[in-house]
């Protein structure tokens, strides 16, 4: 066994959550975020993310930049990079930066973030919006509506009964919560927030207005193989078929000029 590959055991081993307050980092659900390292030690030679706490999922893979197809991926010296970002993401984050220091072996520098994921999406009227926004470490959730800056409490967990949102209407399940019989009150801004008090999940809910079908709209509920096909034919014959009125357009002009003369 190498040296670095003892000393890497070692300091796993010894490895323990420094108190360090929390960077904000925030990103739209489907997007990605940079949890930002801004340390430069001259060899940092590992680097671990975990969710805090960490019983929650344990240590995340951190892929190096070669391979940053997958989700979460190494950037730069020690950042780490979140791609296609889920509702669920939204929490607390520590990272410990192993690296070489003559004068501290044992030490990672660490890092923690709060996450904070944030969505935007429409309901019709009547229908039902089911948010995936319970997770583990959420406490409440907070609605704003569109005309008020005021937050009212809509879920508090493990209490029965609901502060705010017509009872019978909201429904906490599997991790989801969700209002039936969706109102135009019940638009406005969803907020979760954990048990500091602090922000994982913004959820914007606007009302999509109800458009009657046009003949053009459910025309594009068609198949186009028929469009694709016409323009792939257009696409063939268009260009040779400008050449060869381009040609009668030369001969007609050159026509004209001779009866002219
Ligand atoms: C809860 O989620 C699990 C797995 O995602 C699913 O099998 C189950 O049917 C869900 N239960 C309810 C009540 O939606
Ligand atoms: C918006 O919220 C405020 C206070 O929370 C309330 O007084 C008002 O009636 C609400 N407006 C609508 C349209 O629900
Ligand atoms: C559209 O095309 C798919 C396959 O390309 C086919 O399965 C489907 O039935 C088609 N729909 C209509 C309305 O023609």
């Amino acid at each position: 066994m190498s040296f670095t590959m003892l000393k890497l055991l070692l300091l796993l081993w010894v490895f323990n959550y420094s108190e360090t307050i929390p960077i904000h980092a925030a990103g739209k659900k489907g997007g990605s975020v940079i949890l930002p390292c801004e340390f430069k030690a001259r060899e940092i030679f590992h680097i671990r993310l975990n969710r805090q706490p960490t019983s929650f999922e344990g240590e995340i893979f951190v892929y190096d930049k070669k391979y940053c197809s997958k989700r979460v991926c190494k950037k730069g010296a020690c950042d780490v990079v979140i791609k296609d970002l889920r509702l669920s993401d939204a929490g607390k984050y520590i990272l410990n930066v192993y690296y070489n220091n003559a004068e501290s072996l044992l030490a990672p520098q660490v890092r923690s973030y709060q996450l904070h994921i944030y969505d935007d999406i429409s309901v019709k009227i009547g229908e039902v919006l089911k948010l995936d926004v319970l997770l583990p470490d959420a406490l409440q959730v907070m609605h704003q509506n569109t005309s008020s800056a005021e937050w009212k409490m809509v879920w508090k967990r493990g209490s029965k009964s609901r502060v705010n949102i017509k009872q019978d209407r909201l429904k906490d399940s599997n991790g989801s919560l969700s209002i039936k019989r969706f109102m135009a009150e019940d638009a406005g801004t969803y907020r979760v927030l954990g048990y500091e008090g602090e922000i994982l999940i913004t959820v914007t809910v606007t009302v999509t207005e109800e458009k009657s079908k046009s003949p053009t709209e459910s025309k594009g509920n068609l198949n186009y193989t028929d469009d694709e096909q016409k323009r792939n034919h257009w696409s063939l014959f268009g260009p040779a078929g400008l050449v060869v009125l381009f040609v009668l357009f030369l001969i007609l002009i050159a026509a004209i000029i001779k009866k002219m003369q």
